[in-house]
């Protein structure tokens, strides 16, 4: 049996005062339609497809080159009339799901349980229990505690607004069904549209059983109107998020004060202080402590390695026992030895530094291959750029760079070699040379200042 899932994402989202259609807008990192796509297709035998309407255009490009399909709703006339916008691209015999793109966080298991009631031949459907269920379509039940329809907040009367049990918005049906039920949605009803939801009425008059479910949490059907509920829904899924760490062995100062966006593999034993942002991929190995408002973006870092306090880090590699920052910045292609040290306000750019090389303060290294052991003094710059083109910067085994140099590119400083502190160096230095290229002291003895001149 194949299934086929429709994500409706046709809306406007006024409510959330945006340039940038809602379903585009990000939890964790990553758009909530995408959270809906990816959680879709870890169904059994799934093909996926996004109804778009209001940003169509921005919706289709973001998802560019994944595997979905895009049904066009030009004009919103309701939730039944968006899938039956989709209803054409799918197989006559297969199982039809109903998900939302402003609602990111379903499980792929809550899905292949409506599914499965689906396949039974039944109509499966996902409600949700509310304190205030104030705006929600209210399930509708008989003596026998039968669904048996659902009647939108605004149609509702009195004694059903009381009903605190409401409709997620999710369902699963066979296509077969919904081929039957659309055509024949009205749209008399206080808001003039085509309710899905009158499905359910139609169903319990054939006798189709509708097996109501509930998510495990509230959250999981929780859907983003505003940026309020962006954030409720940001901040759970993070403390989620820092729960996995935790439990996969990273010891976290403060749960709440961690963000994850995107994938983190992690050893055993890793410690990590307050504000941290965790971005794309990252890979952190054993016994690595990450001190307070890091940055990591698409990193791996490796066993025993301690990153400092305020240091931002991307498209970095990072060796075992390394010492970085505070206040170090790798930028993309870093690539760092074991043993390897960059400290305070360093950035690097395009480099690889050997094993136990030292770039300690206040400095920029681009574009460069540094050997092992090499030291690099306080303040050396690589001048990588003449305005047009990047040029590499060469430095042996046990180099030693004096503080304050510049190294003109393309330049190289042999093994062994050592720069005098304050040189230009624009000429190779060979291997055990000393080079010092700088202005040459005169002392002046008995050296009267000047003194005013008289007008
Ligand atoms: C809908 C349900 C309601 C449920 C609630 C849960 C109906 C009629 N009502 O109400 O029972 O409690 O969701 O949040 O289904 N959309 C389109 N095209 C349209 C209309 C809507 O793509 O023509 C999309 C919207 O972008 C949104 C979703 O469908 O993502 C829900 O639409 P919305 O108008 O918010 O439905 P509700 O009135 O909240
Ligand atoms: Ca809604």
């Amino acid at each position: 049996m194949s299934v086929d899932v429709v994500i409706l994402a046709a809306g406007q989202g006024s409510r959330m005062k945006s340039a940038l259609p809602k379903v585009l807008h990000a939890v964790g990192g990553k758009p909530m339609v995408q959270h809906v796509i990816d959680n879709a297709s870890a169904l059994e035998s799934a093909s996926v497809h996004v109804v778009v309407g209001h940003g169509a255009d921005q919706v289709k490009a973001t998802l560019e080159g994944q595997a979905v399909s895009f049904a066009l709703q030009a004009e919103q006339l309701g939730t039944g009339h968006a899938v039956a916008q989709a209803l054409p691209q799918v197989a006559a015999d297969s199982v039809v799901l109903v998900l939302y793109g402003d609602v990111p966080l379903t499980k792929t298991e809550t899905m292949a349980e409506l599914v499965d009631i689906a396949a039974g031949g039944n109509l499966g459907l996902l409600t949700v229990d509310l304190q205030d269920p104030t705006g929600y379509g209210r399930i509708v039940r008989n003596e026998g505690d039968e669904v048996v329809a659902i009647v939108e907040h605004k149609d509702a009367s009195d004694a059903q607004k009381a009903i605190r049990e409401v409709n997620t918005g999710i369902l699963a049906v066979s296509a077969a069904k919904l081929n039957d039920w659309l055509p024949q949605l009205s749209s008399e009803n206080a808001q003039g549209e085509y309710y899905l939801t009158d499905i359910i009425a139609m169903a319990a008059q054939q006798g189709v059983s509708i097996q109501a479910i509930q998510p495990e949490t509230e959250q999981e059907v929780q859907g983003v109107n505003n940026r309020v509920q962006l954030a409720e829904l940001e901040r759970w899924y993070q403390l989620r998020r820092a729960e996995t760490l935790m439990l996969s062995g990273a010891t976290l100062a403060d749960p709440a004060r961690i963000d994850v966006r995107g994938e983190v593999e992690l050893g055993t034993d890793i410690r990590i202080d307050v504000n941290v942002v965790l971005e794309g991929n990252v890979r952190i190995g054993s016994n690595v402590v990450i001190e307070s408002n890091c940055v990591i973006r698409n990193s791996a870092i490796g066993d025993g390695t301690v990153i400092k306090a305020n240091s931002v880090l991307e498209d970095a590699v990072v060796g075992e026992q390394c010492d970085i920052g505070p206040f170090a910045r790798l930028r993309p292609a870093t690539v760092l030895a074991d043993k390897a040290k960059v400290g305070n306000f360093v950035e690097t750019k395009k480099v690889t530094i050997g094993e136990g090389s030292k770039v300690n303060h206040l400095t920029y290294i681009g574009d460069a291959v540094i050997g092992k052991d090499v030291n690099v003094g306080a303040g050396t710059i690589t001048c990588n750029y003449d305005g047009v083109n990047k040029s590499l910067t060469e430095i042996g085994d046990g180099a030693f760079i004096g503080s304050n140099s510049s190294l003109v590119a393309p330049v190289k400083v042999g093994a062994g070699a050592t720069v005098g502190a304050g040189s230009t160096v624009t000429k190779e230095v060979a291997d055990n040379e000393l080079a010092v290229a700088r202005g040459k002291q005169i002392n002046i003895k008995g050296w009267q200042r000047p003194v005013k001149r008289s007008k």
